[in-house]
């Protein structure tokens, strides 16, 4: 029987739902996972955890820091189970950036939720939807990216990190059998 995994995420505008789809459909498809997707944004109860044995939590990027639910979610207690986390944003998708992106948003959640020991996380770009966004929102994430664009994702390292992941979590189950 396949993994339980539940992918929570929190998304203003679609990018950080659209990187957890692409995990979900690569731990199901090559690893045989069963995965459940939740939308942890407003109005959306947080979910049970008990019964997975991964969970991985993604959240968009706004002023420097994750989505308020997202965040929430991680006060949470995963005694027992394996958890990774990702984000999307503007400068993770810059390669200039990539390594401060990294962390301030991922070692930096570390620090405030000191109970997460995550088995694998990434940073992968975003994008600025021009047509929701006021145009000094965007040049805000603008003037401060020196090749500035509004889309940057990085479909090719959500999948490469997914396969990562998938594998890692095959390795683990594998590890614990042997030493049963
Ligand atoms: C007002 C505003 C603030 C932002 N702040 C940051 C930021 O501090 N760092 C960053 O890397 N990206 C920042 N971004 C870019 C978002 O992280 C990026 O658009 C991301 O893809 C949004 O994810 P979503 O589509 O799931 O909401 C900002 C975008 C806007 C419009």
């Amino acid at each position: 029987m396949g993994q339980n995994t539940l992918i929570i995420y929190e998304t203003y505008f679609g990018s950080t739902k659209q990187a957890a789809i692409r995990i979900a459909k690569i731990l199901a498809e090559d690893f045989n996972h069963d995965v459940t997707l939740h939308n942890i944004g407003k109005n959306q109860e947080s979910p049970e955890t008990e019964n997975y044995d991964n969970i991985i939590v993604g959240s968009c990027i706004y002023n420097g820091s994750w989505a308020c639910h997202a965040d929430e979610f991680l006060t949470r207690k995963f005694e027992g189970k394996n958890v990774a986390l990702f984000v999307c944003s503007m400068f993770a998708g810059e390669n200039s950036l990539y390594k401060k992106a990294y962390l301030a948003y991922l070692e930096t959640i570390l620090e405030k939720h000191r109970h997460i020991k995550p088995i694998s996380m990434e940073a992968f770009g975003g994008r600025v939807p021009q047509r929701e966004y006021p145009e000094q929102w965007v040049m805000h994430v603008a003037n401060k990216l020196p090749n500035f664009t509004t889309d940057n994702r990085t479909i090719d390292r959500i999948e490469e990190w997914a396969k990562q992941l998938g594998t890692v979590l095959e390795n683990k189950v594998i590890e614990e059998v042997q030493t049963i």
